[in-house]
């Protein structure tokens, strides 16, 4: 059996949880993946290519089409949809509009599961998501659950998006976000729940230092024996 380091970082939208598994990456010179770029990258895919998402057929046929691959120099995520950089474009409304329906399909999760469960096989890794905790990674060292104050959320979202998307309102994405909440939640494949043992963190506020402390100490102990 493999003796590194797991650590899930599970949560609602836009609750920090990058920033969080990017900072504790790159303090302890883990991997770090970011899952729902891999279900915002197939959604690009489909979209573009019109993939009807109750056709099990065709969805099967795309995924065969889709190459995904991580190239995290700088703990920021850079990820490629068949050779092409798409870490800007996965960002924008409309995948964000599409994303909850695309990552809700079985086919498409037991595929992302798979790729992802290959990535923490042997080396330290910190990946976020909604299930990590629970589906990918069960028997992570650390599990951590963010929430945060929706309305905070949607201000620090609002925030992120306006240098790309300057027509965008703080209405629309509080809206985005309590659509994709309720579909994430209440999706009958792997829904966003909180892992038993997974240790709550609301960090609304908190700052990030905070936060990294937070998760530095609920780690060292597997540090120290590692
Ligand atoms: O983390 P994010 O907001 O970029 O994720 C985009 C979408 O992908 C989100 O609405 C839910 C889905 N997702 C998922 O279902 N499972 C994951 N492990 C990560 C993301």
């Amino acid at each position: 059996m493999s003796n590194n380091i797991v650590v899930a970082i599970d949560g609602y939208s836009s609750c920090g949880k990058s920033t969080l598994a990017k900072a504790l990456a790159k303090k302890l010179h883990f991997i770090y993946v970011d899952s729902g770029a891999m279900y915002r990258a197939v959604t690009l895919y489909f979209l573009r290519n019109q993939v009807n998402l109750k056709d099990e057929q065709q969805v099967a046929l795309a995924l065969q089409d889709v190459h995904l691959n991580f190239h995290s120099r700088d703990y920021e995520t850079h990820i490629t949809l068949n050779d092409e950089e798409v870490s800007d474009e996965i960002r924008l409304m409309p995948v964000s509009e599409n994303v909850s329906a695309v990552s809700a399909i079985k086919l498409v999760r037991t595929e992302m599961v798979k790729q992802q469960q290959r990535m923490g096989q042997s080396e330290n890794i910190v990946m976020d998501g909604r299930d990590i905790g629970t589906m990918v990674f069960p028997e992570a060292q650390l599990k951590i659950f963010m929430t945060a104050d929706p309305k905070v959320r949607a201000e620090r979202r609002h925030k992120e998006l306006l240098p790309k998307n300057p027509e965008i309102t703080l209405e629309e994405v509080f809206e985005n976000l309590a659509h994709r909440d309720y579909a994430d939640t209440t999706r009958v494949e792997s829904p966003l729940i909180r892992a038993e043992d997974a240790i709550i963190l609301d960090n609304t506020n908190l700052t990030p230092e905070q936060q990294l402390q937070f998760a530095l100490d609920k780690l060292a102990p597997f540090l120290n024996n590692g």
